[in-house]
């Protein structure tokens, strides 16, 4: 299968107003339409990131379309903004705001039920992998997350392997490791749900040096830290065209 490489920029919590406006301005001039670029902004900026040479994916969302939820943001309200990707379960969520494979299993549910394309993150922690856990724990996170999704449903999953010790951390796993994790995945999602083109992507320190190799292995990337200078990030893209 010769697929559109995927590269996910997750701006996370980073740019003002006008520093957004500054980013969009060096993206717009280097728009690549040999890869399929998503780029995830904050909330706020969402409306103003919205452009048709790249897709636009928001970072979270909540699983119920509308109602007295103070502070949360529903996939039917992203969807009208021209929203195509919901990153779900990233680490720092479910660390930093206690959220659990269950609401997540939920958000997915609910992403998919408005046609958008939720990217799925799973991983380990350091202490999972050196006591040889990753791919039991992946299988929970995964099992978990998909349960009661129609088959359908999942091939517009997309899945995100972060390690949760190498995001921000400048460490990452072998191109082995990478390979072995990814090779895991694909087939457990061929044996259990019985789909054998799911897309799975790496994040995690990905950044200049070390984005071919992994491109080279991974359907794709999920880049952080490394995305939030527009001009690093059209040079990371231009690593692999
Ligand atoms: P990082 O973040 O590239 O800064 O490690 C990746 C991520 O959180 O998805």
């Amino acid at each position: 299968m010769n697929m559109k490489k995927l590269i996910v920029a997750n701006l996370k919590m980073n740019l003002t107003l006008e520093e957004a406006n500054d980013y969009l301005d060096i993206i717009k001039k280097n728009i690549i339409d040999q890869l399929e670029i998503i780029i995830c902004p904050s909330f706020p900026f969402l409306p103003l990131f919205k452009n048709k040479d790249y897709k636009l994916g928001a970072q979270n969302c909540y699983y119920l379309d509308k109602g007295s939820y103070t502070g949360e943001v529903s996939p039917l309200q992203l969807k009208t903004i021209g929203v195509s990707y919901i990153i779900v379960g990233h680490s720092e969520r479910r660390i930093y705001f206690k959220e659990n494979n269950e609401l997540i299993n939920d958000k997915l549910k609910a992403i998919l039920k408005h046609n958008i394309k939720p990217i799925l993150c799973i991983g380990e922690t350091m202490e999972e992998r050196l006591l040889h856990k990753t791919f039991i724990v992946l299988k929970k996170q995964l099992n978990e997350a998909l349960k009661d999704i129609e088959s359908d449903m999942l091939t517009d999953i997309v899945i995100a392997y972060e390690p949760v010790w190498a995001i921000g951390s400048g460490k990452t796993p072998t191109s082995q490791e990478i390979a072995e994790v990814i090779n895991y995945i694909k087939d457990l999602i061929k044996k259990e749900y019985k789909i054998d083109n799911i897309i799975v992507l790496y994040g995690g320190s990905v950044n200049l040096k070390n984005i071919k190799a992994i491109t080279n292995i991974a359907d794709g990337v999920l880049i952080g830290s490394a995305s939030i200078d527009a001009d690093n990030f059209i040079n990371m893209i231009n690593k692999i065209i």
